[in-house]
Parts: C-alpha cells; sequence; structure tokens
C-alpha cells in the first residue's frame, strides 16, 4: 500500500492525511476482496525498516492502526474475516499490540477469508527467524524441504500468493513475503494508494485471471 505520503504532498497535505485516507481504501478493498471470495489478502502495513521514519509518524501510523482495529472488527466479526499479524509484534507499541491480539482471538474461529497484516514485517527476516526455529527443532539437514521452510513462515499453512499489487509507480518488492512471491504474478500501478479503487482493484484481478501461469513450463505444455 504505497504512495498514501505522495498522494497527500499533492494536495498540500500533511503526510498523516493521507495515510487517513489509505485506511479507506484498506477498508474497501478488504470488504471487495471477501465478496469476490479472495480466500486470503495480505496488506503490507509497517515493514521492518519503517522504524526509520519521523518518530512523529510512526506513532501516528500505530494510532491509525488501534482506531482502524477498533471501528473494523464488528465488521471482520460480521464479513466472517479471519485476522493475522505477519511479523514481529511484540517490538510494537502496546496499544498496537494490546488492539491486535484482541482482534486475532475474537477473529480466530472466523472462515471466509484471512486478511493478514504485515507489520514490523520482513522477508529476509522472515526466512532468518524461519531457518532459526528449523535448527532448533532438530530436524536433520537432509529432511530440510522446501515446504518445511513454507511451514516456518509467518504465512504457515497458507497458499503463496497468486498476485502482487503494489501502488505508487514504485516497481520493487521491497522485502515482501520473499519466499513466498516465488510464483506470483505482479502488477504494478501508477494509482496513489488512497486513490486505488474497486474498480482498479477489479480490473487488476481480471487481467491476472487473463494471464498465462506456466510454473516454468512451456506455453505447449500448459495447453495440452
Ligand atoms: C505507504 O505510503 C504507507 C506506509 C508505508 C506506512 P508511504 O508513506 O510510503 O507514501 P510515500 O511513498 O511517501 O508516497
Ligand atoms: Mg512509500
Amino acid at each position: 500500500m504505497d504512495g498514501n505520503g505522495r498522494w497527500a504532498k499533492a494536495r498540500g497535505l500533511e503526510r498523516t492525511a493521507g495515510h487517513r485516507e489509505g485506511t479507506e481504501t484498506a477498508r474497501k478493498i478488504v470488504r471487495e476482496a471477501r465478496s469476490i471470495g479472495i480466500r486470503h489478502l495480505t496488506l503490507y502495513t509497517f515493514s521492518s525498516e519503517n522504524w526509520a521514519r519521523p518518530k512523529q509518524e510512526v506513532g501516528f501510523l500505530f494510532e491509525l492502526l488501534v482506531s482502524f482495529l477498533k471501528d473494523e472488527l464488528p465488521s471482520l466479526m460480521e464479513q466472517n474475516i479471519r485476522l493475522l499479524v505477519l511479523g514481529d509484534i511484540g517490538a510494537l507499541p502496546l496499544p498496537a499490540r494490546t488492539a491486535l491480539q484482541h482482534a486475532m482471538k475474537k477473529t480466530a474461529g472466523n472462515t471466509a477469508m484471512t486478511l493478514n497484516l504485515a507489520l514490523n514485517y520482513s522477508g529476509r527476516g522472515e526466512i532468518v527467524r524461519a531457518v532459526r526455529a528449523i535448527m532448533e527443532s532438530g530436524i536433520a539437514a537432509k529432511d530440510i524441504t522446501e515446504q518445511s521452510i513454507s511451514d516456518y513462515l509467518y504465512t504457515s499453512g497458507q497458499p503463496d500468493p497468486d498476485l502482487m499489487i503494489r501502488t505508487s509507480g514504485e516497481l520493487r518488492l521491497s522485502n515482501f513475503l520473499l519466499y513466498q512471491h516465488a510464483y506470483s504474478e505482479f502488477h504494478f500501478t501508477q494509482t496513489y494508494w488512497p486513490d486505488f479503487s474497486v474498480d482498479e482493484f477489479r480490473s487488476a484481478l481480471t487481467a491476472y485471471a487473463n494471464r498465462e501461469r506456466r510454473f516454468g513450463k512451456t506455453g505447449d505444455q500448459i495447453k495440452a
């Protein structure tokens, strides 16, 4: 979800106004994903690298998260959406941690869609964490498989993403789900996140649906 700051700047507003507007987009896209029947949606909300931002902006983002969770919890329940966090929540400000733990506990039994919030998330950090846990499990080196690594990631038990959308014209992955994105399709758009609409989301999904995913095979093999 990129481009909140530039969206605000283009309007002569504070960056925080862009973040606020961005939560409205998140609300709409979650609702749309759920109603289309998408089973897993991940929002890259705050990377481990985002701590380097001005303290005031970081503080604002977590306040916004707390109010988002408070406002959205009834709607997550009503939509039968389970909330999960990808990332180390131990380092988050206490009110954010408490609100997340409450929301995760409340929604744990929901089954229609999993909404992952990547928070204090780093793709490389996630792999390091998995390797440590694998070592500690005592498994023999020869028994480690691609699947066993998947099983130790934050996304354990979830399918790899089909489609990754990045807004705001940046053409980077920025440490996002490095292991999981091996065969994902990518969609890049110039639109700043606060302007990203349900219509654009739908057209990204339609474009995705018309692509041929080969997973290393030839086009003829896929058709056969
Ligand atoms: C995305 O918007 C929100 C977060 C990373 C929390 P940005 O804040 O990165 O907006 P730009 O990139 O400065 O426009
Ligand atoms: Mg940005």
